[in-house]
């Protein structure tokens, strides 16, 4: 999920397929199917989708040319810094990814976080993120310390 935007993500070959995470025959979601090692398996009918979110099987017609509307609607995708970026702007076919130098750097320790899943507006979430002050107040029970802000 990113903001609000329900996403299916696969690997295909050596591509990283992100994807919405509709099924264009009958919505339903992609992520409740499977891999199968040649692309995600709609869990409905059996479609299966592999690079570039095409549709590469119909299994109630295999015979059949596959309509070019059977296609998921991707976002770019890049894997860096341990993480997977995307951009939800359909305009936008790049990823602006922010530069992190010391990534590489054996001097420094790289670390990912686990999720963490938060119930509120994606906007509300990052400001939380920015506010330090609050850290004293807040996480009392971790780091956060009101007598050293
Ligand atoms: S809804 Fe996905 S294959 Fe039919």
């Amino acid at each position: 999920m990113l903001l609000d935007e329900p996403l299916v993500l696969y690997r295909m070959d050596d591509e990283l397929v992100v994807a919405r995470d509709v099924c264009p025959h009958r919505g339903v979601p992609l992520t409740m199917g499977k891999s199968d090692g040649q692309g995600v398996v709609c869990p409905y009918h059996g479609l299966r989708f592999g690079n570039g979110g095409r549709c590469n099987k119909v299994p109630a017609s295999p015979n059949a040319a596959i309509p070019a509307r059977m296609q998921l609607y991707t976002y770019p995708a890049v894997e860096r810094y341990g993480l997977i970026w995307t951009c939800l702007d359909p305009q936008d076919d790049s990823v602006d990814i922010p530069l992190m130098p010391h990534w590489e750097d054996p001097q420094f320790q790289q670390i990912v976080c686990p999720t963490v899943d938060i119930q509120a507006f994606a906007g509300r979430q990052l400001e939380g993120f920015l506010d330090v002050a609050h850290f004293g107040f807040v996480h009392t029970d971790t780091f956060g310390d009101p007598d050293n802000r």
